[in-house]
């Protein structure tokens, strides 16, 4: 992932700096150069030895090397880096970043340096939140550094809150999206609303009618269009996913009212659309208010049709919209794609089948076959829903940039 990248490791002085070790080892894995740089507190909290042995190169703390007169120089440093994460960042460190305290070779770096800069703060929850430290965070923020928000949880003060520094996977993951974002994308400039995941229909206060959608072929479909540059629109039924990526907008929605409401807003907005969530097609009549009472008699709930959120958008989309549906068939699955790009007025509709444990609903896999409106197919193999998303945001692409 991050294989001949340049990267610059800082370290700082803080408990969380133990955390790091990891942090370097993962990025050595991904196939990073890691130069590390450690500042004289961090040096208390962690030994060069460990961090040169992974890094394979000497950790650097100093202006000037041992005896001999030579130096480092942070602006070959700076010039040298694709990518300059500090983790754990103190407060100290981001208050000297804001200010252009170069008392040590981390921050000289800094200001040297014109790659882009993660920074993962961590400390007490009470330093995290004081107003002089989110304001050096925003500044930070202001100078166009990209921070990773600590987590809330247990903190070594043993106190509970905000400050933890957030995890080393996600940190990586952090690096290689703000890398990716870098590039010049084939879909920089086009907006794309996606719909994800089920909704849920309420009968009362605690129960509801809904599906076995996982959001999984949604979000892995919105994170490849951010990777290929656009801006996204994530309208998600109610999944147990995350996901973040600075051009991904996420609304979180539970019923397909509430998901119609939100694509209203956002489709006007947008290129295209990709509509994969699993609408409920029915929702009860009435919502009980309260927990409706078991008894030994059948009981019947009344159900009306929900609106066709695909169908309502594609009626009166825009000559240059794009729209993609999906279409889930248990059988006749080309018979029933075609009928529904033509009644949705979809560009292409996505074709799969629930019936294959790979395939479908809650699994990483699926197949899929894309159906044109000018009834031309493409069948794909069983993939990642990753890779499968990149056979239909590449499909989408083609026809964006016509
Ligand atoms: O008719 P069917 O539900 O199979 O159509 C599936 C396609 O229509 C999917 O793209 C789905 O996201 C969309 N749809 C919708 N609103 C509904 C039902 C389906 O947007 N109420």
């Amino acid at each position: 992932m991050l294989k001949g990248k340049k990267v610059i490791l800082g370290i700082t002085g803080s408990i969380a700096a133990y955390k790091a070790v990891y942090l370097l080892r993962l990025l050595v894995k991904t196939g990073a150069d890691v130069q590390v740089i450690i500042t004289p507190a961090g040096r208390k909290f962690i030994t060069p030895v460990t961090l040169s042995a992974l890094s394979g190169k000497p950790v650097l703390s100093e202006f000037f090397a041992n005896n001999d007169g030579t130096w480092h120089s942070h602006v070959d440093l700076g010039l040298w880096a694709d990518i300059m994460i500090v983790a754990p960042a103190s407060a100290n460190t981001m208050g000297k970043m804001v200010n252009a305290i170069c008392d040590n070779l981390l921050i000289t770096t800094y200001l040297s340096a014109k790659c882009p800069v993660l920074v993962a703060p961590a400390m007490d929850l009470d330093m995290f939140a004081h107003p002089a430290n989110q304001r050096n965070i925003e500044l930070l923020r202001s100078f166009g550094a990209q921070i990773v928000e600590p987590g809330t949880g247990e903190l070594a003060s043993g106190l509970e809150g905000k400050g933890r520094m957030e995890d080393p996977e996600v940190i990586v993951q952090r690096a290689v999206d703000l890398l990716e974002s870098q590039k010049k994308k084939s879909l920089t400039g086009k907006k794309v609303l996606v719909t994800a995941g089920p909704t849920y229909e309420n009968i009362d206060p605690v129960r509801f009618i809904g599906n076995y959608s996982s959001g999984k072929m949604g979000f892995a479909i919105a994170r490849t269009l951010a990777d290929f540059g656009a801006e996204v629109y994530l309208v998600a039924g109610p999944v147990g996913l995350s996901i973040s990526h600075p051009l991904i907008k996420r609304t979180d929605v539970v019923s397909a009212l509430e998901m119609e409401a939100a694509c209203r807003e956002f489709f006007p907005l947008c290129d295209a659309a990709v509509f994969s969530a699993a609408v409920a097609d029915y929702a009860p009549a009435a919502v009980a208010n309260d927990k409706l009472k078991r008894t030994d008699a059948e009981m019947t709930i009344r159900l009306k049709p929900n609106p066709d959120i695909a169908e309502g958008l594609g009626a009166k989309k825009k000559e240059n919209q794009v729209t993609v549906g999906f279409a889930l068939e248990t059988s006749n699955g080309e018979v029933n794609a075609l009928r529904k790009i033509e009644k949705k007025n979809f560009d292409f509709i996505v074709l799969n089948s629930p019936n294959k444990a790979e395939e479908g609903f809650m699994t990483d896999t699926n197949r899929i076959t894309i159906i044109h409106k000018d009834h031309k197919k493409e069948s794909f193999p069983l993939k990642s829903k990753k890779d499968v998303a990149v056979d239909i945001v590449t499909a989408l692409e083609k026809i964006l940039l016509k």
